[in-house]
């Protein structure tokens, strides 16, 4: 199973490349599933289809679903949420506030990825495309995995031996309702599953993540952004896809500029993502809806190339040894030394950049080791482990 994620800023195309990606890997035989995380579907509109929450037939091999967002709330998050809301009401809390807080922002989000769990297990497709909410959301979702692991792990399992000594004192004590064991293991049941969830995510077998831009400064510096967090936790970003290029024969003096303008940050983008494979659409003269037009559309994108296929499995996190030494290399294209921030603690390197932080688990090896110096080279950051 090839996991794809699209995303990028609001209305560069990834509704457009996701369906577009998915249909030609259909087309070329791989049984595909094109699923949306952003809660704004617009799948149904892409394909001209009233897609449902249930996985639906659009042609042969090729399958779209919209995903139940409540339903996978109260699957995963029913009886926490529950409890939260206890929990607030007894602060004193109204009901209707209790509620409204008692759902995280953007979990609907994170659980629509839960589906990939069970697509693995049933193995039912070879090509899973996601298209997903805007970047900034995007990576507060891919890293959400491994924060609630850490939060957990540092919290919960201690918190889990207290509750049972001291619950029936410390209820009556504080007046705050402490959680049911079935609360907890719905906790440890959701817990598991963000653990398996991130090693899918991270596995650069599986799953890779394309950007969506266009030729244009603004949606070119969040990407940029977007391309270093993403390294920074982790995932491999296997293309870049450049929507909406003027195409080079347009004969109009009002665009001129334009076409000037686009060129000048083509060549921006090939320095700024080089050695990542970049594919590029032109701007078409109308909307691309529909099963034809999104044909046309992906063949004129990939080319002779296999979008199914992982275009590029660069691992942004390394570990090399020489002699007694290690060397931990993570890739952070367009970060210079003096914006990293590198702490460790026990068996954690928390890296800082700006206001994204990693919180990367090093491996045995490296626990016991002190760091004798952290360079910059290149595009990577290189810390010497002694
Ligand atoms: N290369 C293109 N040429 C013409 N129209 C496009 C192109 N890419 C996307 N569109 C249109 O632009 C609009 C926004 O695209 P969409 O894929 O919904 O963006 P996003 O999902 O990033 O918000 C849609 O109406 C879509 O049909
Ligand atoms: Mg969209």
């Amino acid at each position: 199973m090839h996991v794809i994620l699209y995303t990028g800023k609001g209305g560069v195309g990834k509704t457009t490349v996701s369906a577009a990606t998915a249909l030609r890997a259909a087309e070329l035989g791989y049984k595909t599933i094109v699923l949306s995380t952003d809660p704004a579907h617009s799948l149904s509109d892409a394909f001209a289809v009233q897609i449902g929450g249930e996985a639906q037939k659009l042609r042969n091999d090729l399958y779209g679903q919209e995903i139940d967002v409540r339903k996978e709330i109260t699957e995963n998050w029913g009886k926490i949420e529950s409890y939260v809301k206890v929990l607030l009401e007894s602060q004193g809390l109204d009901e209707l506030m209790a509620e409204e807080l008692a759902t995280l922002p953007g979990m609907d989000e994170l659980f629509s990825l839960l589906k990939l769990l069970e697509f693995k297990k049933t193995n039912n497709y070879d090509v899973v495309v996601i298209d997903c909410a805007p970047t900034a959301s995007t990576i507060r979702l891919l890293s959400f995995p491994e924060i609630f692991q850490w939060y957990m792990d540092k919290f919960f399992n201690i918190g889990r031996k207290i509750a049972k000594i001291v619950r029936p004192a410390a209820e009556k004590l504080t007046r705050i309702p402490f959680p049911k064991d079935e609360v907890y293991g719905s906790i440890e049941q959701l817990y598991t599953r963000m653990i398996k969830i991130k090693e899918l995510l991270m596995d650069n077998n599986v799953t890779t993540i394309r950007l969506v831009i266009n030729p244009e400064k603004m949606v070119i510096s969040e990407s940029q952004r977007a391309y270093t967090y993403l390294n920074m936790f982790g995932f491999t970003v296997d293309a870049l896809i450049v929507n909406k290029v003027y195409p080079q024969e347009i004969d109009n003096s009002y665009l001129s500029n334009w076409l000037e303008i686009q060129d000048k940050h083509m060549k921006h983008i090939a320095r700024v993502f080089h050695g990542t494979p970049i594919f590029k659409s032109i701007l078409y003269d109308r909307e691309m809806v529909g099963m034809p037009a999104l044909s046309k559309f992906a063949e004129a994108l990939f080319g002779k190339d296999d979008p199914a296929k992982c275009f590029s499995q660069e691992s942004p996190v390394r570990i090399n040894k020489k002699g007694d030494n290690f060397t931990l290399m993570i890739k952070l294209p367009g970060v210079k030394k003096e914006e990293i921030g590198l702490l460790t603690s026990g068996d954690e390197l928390i890296i800082k950049v700006q206001n994204f932080q990693r919180n990367l688990t090093l491996p045995r090896a490296l626990q016991t080791r002190k760091i004798k110096e952290a360079t910059t080279e290149g595009s990577w950051l290189k810390v010497i482990f002694v």
